[in-house]
This record gives structure tokens, C-alpha cells and sequence, in this order.
């Protein structure tokens, strides 16, 4: 049985996959200091298995935790990499935060890998590294663009370090899978997204003001050039996100590589504006929205979708869910928590 390391493992996009790897037979470890997740999510992933991973609760920018970690699990196979601070403005506001994290423990997680011999790594990339490109759809060969945030450019960093490594080091083999806009929750409603204190995200966003948590959607800008005035983005539904986790994880274990360093774009293709969102999410729930449009928000790009073609080919992996789909599972998943308000703590 092949052995994973999960780190961020209890969040949102990591828990997904958690559940993937454990239903297709992987025995994983999951490391996280439950500081954007609860533990009780751990308990969730047993409910929906029958399977107990083990999880220690451990800061991963600390270098002699990740040691301590990769050499009590040296037999591991991979490791999967999500743990990181995310919001984009904490990030403008607190940088020193976000290279702390997000930097440290992508270079301690390597040299751990190079001091044990764990050979494979899974790494969480993000569209934002393209920033607005000039073509669309964006492929993997579009040159990145300046970042927009320290966040941003954590991303673009930690792909710089893992290609200079792996262009070093032919013993570590890595795959950065650059996520667009993920979005949903599992079909058991027992795992989601647990966003803290007022959404920056479009979706929770919109189920909390469907839910009455928040008075309404404010929409940032109409006056972009795209169909109706709002922007484009490429969401996808979570749990296709973590089935190309598990595919890429596969092209690892089974050295189908054709680098040893390779990135793919993960989205579904599709390029839908915030209006379109909003009249899917009414359509697929039957809640009427209330919103208004505001000014834009600094910072963000007009259109952005992949091209996958690179990922269908190479992973043999197609996002499979619609934007109905996603948008049922967001407002599902908000219904959960408004029965289990203690999983978003105080
Ligand atoms: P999340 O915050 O839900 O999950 C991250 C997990 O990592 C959390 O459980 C947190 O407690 C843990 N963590 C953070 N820092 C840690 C540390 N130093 N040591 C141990 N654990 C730590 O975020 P997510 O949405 O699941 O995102 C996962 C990854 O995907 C991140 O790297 C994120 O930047 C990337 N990503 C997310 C999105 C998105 O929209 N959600 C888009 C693109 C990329
Ligand atoms: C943002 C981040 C990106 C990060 C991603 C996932 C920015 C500039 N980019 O992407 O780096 O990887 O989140 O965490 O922050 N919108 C509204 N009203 C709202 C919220 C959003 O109209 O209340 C609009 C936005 O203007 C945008 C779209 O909805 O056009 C999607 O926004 P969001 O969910 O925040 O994702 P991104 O901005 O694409």
C-alpha cells in the first residue's frame, strides 16, 4: 500500500482529496496545525471512509517539525502539499506572513525530502501565477505575470524552487497542479469549505447572503469587457479537483513522467461570468439572491479559464462536474453549517 503525506490535510481542497486517496486504498498521513481547519474534520473523513488516517497536528514552517515528520515516515511514497495561508488580502497586509509559511515549508518539505529519499511531490499551484493573461484560454506555457500579492508571488516562487530542485536533484520527481476557481463540497455534505469571518470568495459569499447571513451580494464591477459587464472566471467543483490529485499522484508512483518536474492547469475549460453564477445558483437552489453592483474590486483580473488540454491528454483526467452541480453542493453545504455553526469556531 502506497504511503501519502497530506499536509494541510483537514482544509478544504486537502480533505477532499484526503477522502479520495483513503476510498482508492492509499494509507495517509495527514499533517496540519488546524490553523484554517478543525479537527473534527478528521472525524468527518473517518465517517465518510471507515478508515482512520493518522494526523498529527503540527506547524509545517517550523523546519524540525517537517524533519521530524519526513523521517518517522521516510517509507512514505509522496507527498501531497497543500498547506499554506491563502487569503489574498491578509496577504497585502501581513506579506512577511505568507513568505513565512508558504516559503518555509515548501523549502523544508524538499530538503526533508532530499535528507529521507522521498522521491514524489504533489504541489498546490494557482491560476493566479498567470495573473491577466493577453490569450485565452490560458495553457501552461503562458508566461507568468508580475504577481498581483505576495500571495501570488508565494506561488510563483514555490514553482520556481520545486523546478530548480527537481532540475538538480532527478531523484525528486514533482507535479504543480495550478488550480482556477474551486468551488462545492462532497456529496456528503460532512466536508466543505470553512471560510472565517466574511468570504472573499464569490460562492460563500453567495450562499451566506442566500442563507441570510449576509445582506446582500455586492458584485465588483459590470463594466469589464466581457458578455454581460462582470468577469470570468473558471470554477470547479472540488471533488473533481481531488480526483486529479489522485491521477497525478498515479503519474507519479508509476514514473509516467515525462519531466521530472511538470504543472498542469485544473479547471473545467468553461469561462462563466458573475452574473451567470448568480443565475445558476438561483436556478440549481430556487433562492432568489439579492445583489447589487459595486465598484471593482482592486486587484482583480477581467477573464481568466484554462485550456486543459494538457491535463486530458497527459492525466487522463476531465472535470466532470456542471456549474449546476457546484452551485447545489455549495448551497447543500452551507445548509450543513448552519445546523453545525461550531466548525466555523468563534
Ligand atoms: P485551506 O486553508 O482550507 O487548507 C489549508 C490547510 O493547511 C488548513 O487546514 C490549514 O490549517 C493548514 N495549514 C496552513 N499552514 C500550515 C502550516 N504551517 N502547517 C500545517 N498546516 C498548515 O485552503 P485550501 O483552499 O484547501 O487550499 C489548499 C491549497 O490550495 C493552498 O496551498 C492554497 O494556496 C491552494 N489554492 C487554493 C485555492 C482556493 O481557491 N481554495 C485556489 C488555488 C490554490
Ligand atoms: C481569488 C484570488 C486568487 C485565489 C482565489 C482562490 C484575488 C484577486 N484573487 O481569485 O488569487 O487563488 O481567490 O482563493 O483575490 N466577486 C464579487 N463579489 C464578491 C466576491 C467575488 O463580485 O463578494 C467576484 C470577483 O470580482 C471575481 C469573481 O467574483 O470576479 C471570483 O472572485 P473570487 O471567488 O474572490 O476568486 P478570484 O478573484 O478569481
Amino acid at each position: 500500500m502506497s504511503k501519502i503525506i497530506v499536509t494541510g490535510g483537514l482544509g478544504y481542497i486537502g480533505s477532499h482529496t484526503v477522502v479520495n486517496l483513503l476510498e482508492d486504498g492509499f494509507d495517509v498521513v495527514i499533517v496540519d496545525d488546524l490553523s484554517n481547519s478543525q479537527h473534527d474534520i478528521l472525524r468527518r473523513i473517518e465517517t465518510i471512509t471507515g478508515k482512520q488516517p493518522e494526523f498529527l497536528q503540527l506547524d509545517i514552517s517550523v523546519r524540525d517539525n517537517v524533519m521530524s515528520v519526513l523521517r518517522r515516515h521516510s517509507d512514505a511514497d509522496a507527498i501531497i502539499h497543500f498547506a499554506a495561508s491563502k487569503a489574498v488580502g491578509e496577504s497585502v497586509e501581513n506579506p512577511l506572513l505568507y513568505y513565512r509559511n508558504n516559503l518555509n515549508s515548501m523549502i523544508f518539505l524538499l530538503e526533508g525530502m532530499q535528507e529521507t529519499g522521498i522521491p514524489n511531490m504533489v504541489f498546490s499551484s494557482s491560476c493566479t501565477v498567470y495573473g491577466q493573461p493577453d490569450k485565452l484560454p490560458v495553457t501552461e506555457s503562458t508566461p507568468f505575470r508580475p504577481a498581483e500579492s505576495p500571495y501570488g508571488n508565494t506561488k510563483q516562487i514555490c514553482e520556481e524552487i520545486i523546478r530548480d530542485v527537481c532540475n538538480a536533484n532527478k531523484n525528486i520527481q514533482a507535479i504543480a497542479l495550478r488550480y482556477f476557481n474551486p468551488v462545492g463540497a462532497h456529496d456528503s455534505h460532512l466536508i466543505g469549505e470553512l471560510p472565517r469571518g466574511v468570504p472573499n470568495n464569490l460562492v460563500p459569499y453567495i450562499t451566506q447572503t442566500a442563507a441570510g447571513i449576509l445582506p446582500e451580494l455586492r458584485i465588483f464591477g459590470d463594466d469589464y469587457d466581457t458578455p454581460d459587464g462582470t468577469p470570468v472566471r473558471d470554477y470547479i467543483h472540488v471533488v473533481d479537483l481531488a480526483i486529479a490529485h489522485r491521477v497525478a499522484l498515479r503519474r507519479l508512483l508509476d514514473r509516467r513522467q515525462k519531466n521530472n518536474y511538470e504543472y498542469f492547469n485544473l479547471g473545467t475549460g468553461n469561462g462563466y461570468t458573475v452574473l451567470e453564477v448568480v443565475k445558476a445558483f438561483e436556478k440549481a437552489t430556487g433562492v432568489q439572491l439579492r445583489y447589487r453592483i459595486v465598484a471593482r474590486r482592486p486587484g482583480d483580473v477581467e477573464k481568466i479559464w484554462a485550456d486543459t488540454t494538457l491535463a486530458n491528454r497527459e492525466l487522463g483526467w476531465k472535470a466532470e462536474r456542471s456549474l449546476h452541480d457546484m452551485m447545489k453542493s455549495a448551497w447543500e453545504w452551507q445548509l450543513h453549517l448552519r445546523d453545525h455553526p461550531e466548525l466555523l469556531g468563534s
